[in-house]
């Protein structure tokens, strides 16, 4: 008698391996720890207070509190804490250099009255060793997890060269057991190279504070699958954003069905800022990881894709990063999205405010006008520009607070700085009340910060 043939899981069924509880009484193995040199030296962190710089209030109608940082990440995670931050911020955005060895650096056209110059502003440097970003690494993630809420989510984006590390520290540091998520987010642009397949991922790990108390909200993705096809589904944990044409390609190689947002070389959203993640990602994460009324910290904003997220969905957000290429882009794309705008720096942070003249005019229309800029001859690269070296300027009730004041208002302000195509600099501004202006405010193409006292009593008629 011929036997029925062993029954066999429909193909669609995942084969789940048996899974055996451990015995009570059995021993906990010890954790596992990364070893590296240097691992047991303490870093050298230098605690200073962060103190208000500017502020500006937010454009009628517009919500979202921003507050952006000037100052290194190791070192902003100690102030805020020094701040009373601690279990108080619900998710953290971190997307660290990830071991390149590259220098990265933003290129944008500046337009001058007859003619365009290709401008390169140094970035930032991805050279950091193994074993130094290791050790900056576990003192900002220990910072990080000192300043999550009971309810909160820490996002780390890494690609393949540091992301199996960083693993490890965030289950020495978390606990293993709060690893929510391992997150690929699959994109179309680069990675290619005829000796291997092509790279076309990142990896976000997404881990809890508390898994028990996490606050989470589900997101949906529009299904594509001819069953589901107009409906929605719950989102995995692959991501992908990529153009269109692209898409095509690894959908057909590697079946993968969420296709969500385009972000090519020529998107709007560019800024020319290098590394810059697309909103649509960072949108996801507030989503899913923001409660209503919740605080929001990016340590390393770049261009500040993650806080533009934060603050469109009305967070309280905190942004930090120690390159003045990024606090200049990220400080221009939160006022053209018109939020309120705290600009601060930690106390011996590199940004810097440089003391300058500038010539200013009534203009019969009421508005204040710019008629020139006095760059010192060592700015010998800001020389030949004038006026034109500005990306940002603007007008203040008070000096910028270098010391620790309460930061001025800012009481106008044009920014052209946003974009990668800068626009021709205008060279007047409305101002409501003349009377109080303080103090002129400027931005130059490496975004460098200047400032020049005056009154109205100063300014020719
Ligand atoms: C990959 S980029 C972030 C890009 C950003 N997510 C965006 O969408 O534009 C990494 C950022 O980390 C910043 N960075 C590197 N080391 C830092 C440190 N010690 N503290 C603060 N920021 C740092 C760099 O200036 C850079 O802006």
């Amino acid at each position: 008698m011929s036997r029925p043939p062993p029954s066999r899981p429909a193909l669609s069924e995942p084969i789940i391996p048996s899974q055996v509880p451990r015995r009570q009484g059995q021993a906990t193995p010890p954790p596992v720890h990364l070893q590296w040199p240097g691992r047991d030296e303490p870093e050298q962190i230098q605690q200073t207070a962060i103190v208000p710089w500017l502020c500006w209030p937010a454009r009628p109608g517009v919500h979202g509190q921003l507050r952006l940082i000037a100052g290194r990440a190791e070192a902003v995670v100690q102030a805020l804490q020094a701040q009373g931050w601690a279990g108080r911020v619900d998710v953290i955005h971190l997307d660290p250099p990830f071991g390149t060895e590259l220098d990265f650096a933003r290129v944008r056209d500046v337009p001058l009255a007859d003619s365009t110059v290709t401008q390169q502003v140094q970035a930032y440097h991805d050279t950091m060793d193994l074993p130094q970003w290791l050790s900056w690494m576990r003192a900002v993630l220990a910072g990080c997890h000192q300043l999550l809420s009971s309810r909160g989510a820490l996002y780390l984006h890494l690609d393949f060269r540091r992301a199996a590390y960083a693993r490890l520290l965030l289950d020495e540091l978390f606990g293993s057991e709060q690893l929510l998520n391992e997150i690929i987010w699959s994109y179309g642009l680069g990675g290619s190279s005829p000796r291997r397949f092509q790279r076309k991922h990142d990896v976000i790990a997404l881990y809890a504070k508390d898994v028990k108390k996490v606050w989470f909200q589900a997101p949906r993705q529009v299904a594509t699958s001819i069953r589901m096809r107009g409906q929605s589904k719950a989102a995995t944990d692959v991501w992908q954003t990529a153009d269109t044409a692209e898409d095509a390609a690894i959908v057909g190689a590697w079946p993968d069905d969420l296709v969500e947002k385009t972000m090519t070389n020529m998107d709007k959203e560019r800024t020319g800022y290098p590394t810059q993640k697309p909103l649509a990602l960072c949108a996801r994460m507030v989503q899913a990881s923001l409660p209503a009324g919740g605080v929001a910290l990016d340590l390393m904003c770049g261009s500040g894709t993650f806080g533009v997220a934060a603050a469109g969905a009305g967070a309280e957000v905190l942004l930090a990063d120690m390159g003045a290429c990024a606090l200049d882009v990220a400080r221009a794309r939160m006022l053209v999205a018109g939020h309120a705008l705290t600009l601060e720096r930690q106390l011996g942070s590199a940004l810097q405010i440089h003391e300058i003249s500038v010539q200013l005019s009534r203009q019969p229309s009421g508005q204040v006008g710019l008629a020139a800029v006095n760059w010192p001859e060592t700015s010998t690269d800001l020389q030949g520009l004038g006026i034109d070296a500005l990306v940002a300027w603007g007008l203040a009730d008070g000096k910028p607070g270098l010391d620790g004041q309460a930061a001025p208002t800012v009481l106008a302000w044009w920014e052209g700085s946003a974009g990668r195509q800068r626009p021709l600099v205008a060279k007047s501004l409305a101002v409501a009340a003349p009377e109080d202006v303080r103090y002129w405010l400027g931005v130059d193409v490496h975004g460098a910060w200047w400032c020049a006292p005056w009154s109205a009593g100063d300014m020719p008629g």
